[in-house]
């Protein structure tokens, strides 16, 4: 596959869009993030998205709750559909997709969420898993389904819950793990190395002509 194009959603600080950003500037990822969409007009990750010379768009959601507009998602279709992207990562984006979008883009939706699903669906799940009580929480890359973090598990990585956890320091050490499994799924799906049978994501064996990288250097 050449170099896939990305549509990143995000409705906040953006860290998981840093990552793939340096990811692909420091040559680990083989893949250009075409374009960021936000539903949020301020949100700091179209300030990085700017930065990095990349093209940032606001789209109004015109309601609050859990899902855009009608209107406003068929826009954000629109975008990605002119910036020709070959994958969505939604990162921290913080509303539900319909089903229009997501049959739009079938297969090729991904999300990364703070838990290790499919316990602790929907959000503030960093303290609920501090208020339930689990030894290991953690997070999870998945391809998106018509559902709520229902969809095909990609990667996981576990996290320890340690005792004397605050919200913030467990989320900090989940958030370590995302930044590093989120370009992780995202590297896969670009070497074409991703299968969905059902719920699950089976991964294919790297092929031998991308196993050497650099030919020359042999
Ligand atoms: C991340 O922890 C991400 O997993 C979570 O929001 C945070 C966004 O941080 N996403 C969800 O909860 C989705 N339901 P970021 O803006 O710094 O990437």
């Amino acid at each position: 596959m050449s170099r896939i194009r990305i549509g990143v959603l995000a409705s906040g600080r953006g860290s998981n869009l840093q990552a793939i950003i340096d990811s692909v500037k420091e040559g680990r990822l083989d893949a250009e993030v075409a374009v960021v969409v936000s539903d949020v007009e301020d949100a700091y990750a179209l300030d990085r998205a700017r930065s990095a010379g990349i093209e940032a768009r606001y789209i109004d959601p015109a309601r609050k709750g859990a899902r855009l507009s009608k209107e406003s998602e068929r826009r954000v279709i629109d975008v990605l559909d002119e910036f020709r992207v070959d994958l969505i990562a939604l990162a921290g984006f913080m509303r539900i997709l319909r089903s229009d979008f997501v049959r739009h883009f079938s297969g090729r939706i991904m999300n990364i969420h703070p838990s290790l699903l499919p316990s602790f669906p929907g959000l503030k799940v960093q303290m609920k898993a501090l208020e339930y009580g689990v030894k290991y929480s953690g997070c999870t890359v998945h391809f998106v389904d018509e559902g709520v973090d229902t969809g095909p598990i990609i990667i996981q990585a576990a996290v320890p819950v340690l005792d004397g956890d605050t919200e913030e320091v467990l989320s900090s050490r989940i958030l370590r793990e995302e930044h590093r499994i989120y370009t992780e799924a995202i590297r896969l799906f670009a070497e074409g190395r991703l299968k969905i049978e059902g719920r699950v994501v089976h991964v294919l064996p790297e092929r031998r002509d991308d196993a050497g990288g650099d030919e020359s250097r042999h």
